[in-house]
């Protein structure tokens, strides 16, 4: 993929790519592991209008499968072109599409953020920026679920998909985040070449103590 100078990647190369059908990431499905999740409790809706965050939506399939769920979902892409079809579907549940940049967004509170394929696709250097926003955008109690890949690929290889594991995660949330699970995904992509792992976090009404 092309990139600037430090590693990321510009609105209009990823519209690019869009454009011409270049999306190796996008999966034409929710990723399976938050299907499985789906199923159960634990990422029900908190209460009726509980709204998700999905940054770095793509072509929609997660924000769909959470709208399904019953999630109040904001889908949201630097790529404006996405939400031509998304928007429509993701409004027939009390849902939208938003293009901008996820790094100034500033329509909170959620109740969950969910992040697939986003924070490895932004410049590593913007990491602890992202995580600060996401504890803004987040209400105490609110949830960080993440699909963390790939894990294992070795940052100096660079991307995107830049490496990124759990711990990076946690990093880029501090203080205000208590993680509760960071686990390999029950169900993964098999044509994938690097591993996948299941994060979530809380955030806390009050921010740990740091050393
Ligand atoms: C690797 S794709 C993943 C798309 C989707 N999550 C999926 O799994 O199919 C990364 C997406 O993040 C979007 N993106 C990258 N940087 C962003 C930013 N700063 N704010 C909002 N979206 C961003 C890109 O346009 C792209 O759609």
């Amino acid at each position: 993929m092309e990139e600037d100078n430090q590693g990321g990647r510009r609105a209009a190369e990823w519209a690019e790519s869009y454009r011409t059908g270049d999306t190796p990431w996008d999966l034409g499905a929710p990723h399976p592991e938050l299907s499985r999740r789906l199923q159960g409790d634990a990422l029900a809706p908190p209460q009726a209008g509980a709204r998700a965050l999905v940054p770095g939506a793509g072509r929609g399939h997660d924000a769909l499968a959470l709208a399904r769920r019953g999630w109040a979902v904001v889908a949201l892409d630097l790529v404006g072109s996405l939400g031509d079809e998304l928007g429509a579907s993701l409004a027939q549940s009390g849902g939208r599409f938003c293009v901008g940049d996820a790094m100034d967004f500033d329509d909170g509170p959620f109740d969950l953020i969910w992040d697939h394929t986003f924070f490895c696709a932004i410049n590593p250097s913007d990491r602890a920026a992202w995580g600060a926003r996401a504890g803004d955008l987040l209400q105490p109690g609110g949830m960080y679920a993440a699909l963390v890949f790939p894990f294992g690929k070795p940052i100096a290889e660079g991307g995107p998909p830049h490496g990124m594991d759990s711990a990076a995660l946690r990093q880029a949330l501090g203080a205000r985040f208590e993680a509760e699970e960071d686990c390999s995904a029950q169900r993964k992509v098999r044509s994938r070449r690097w591993e996948e792992r299941w994060f979530l976090a809380r955030r806390l009404p009050f921010q740990l103590p740091t050393s």
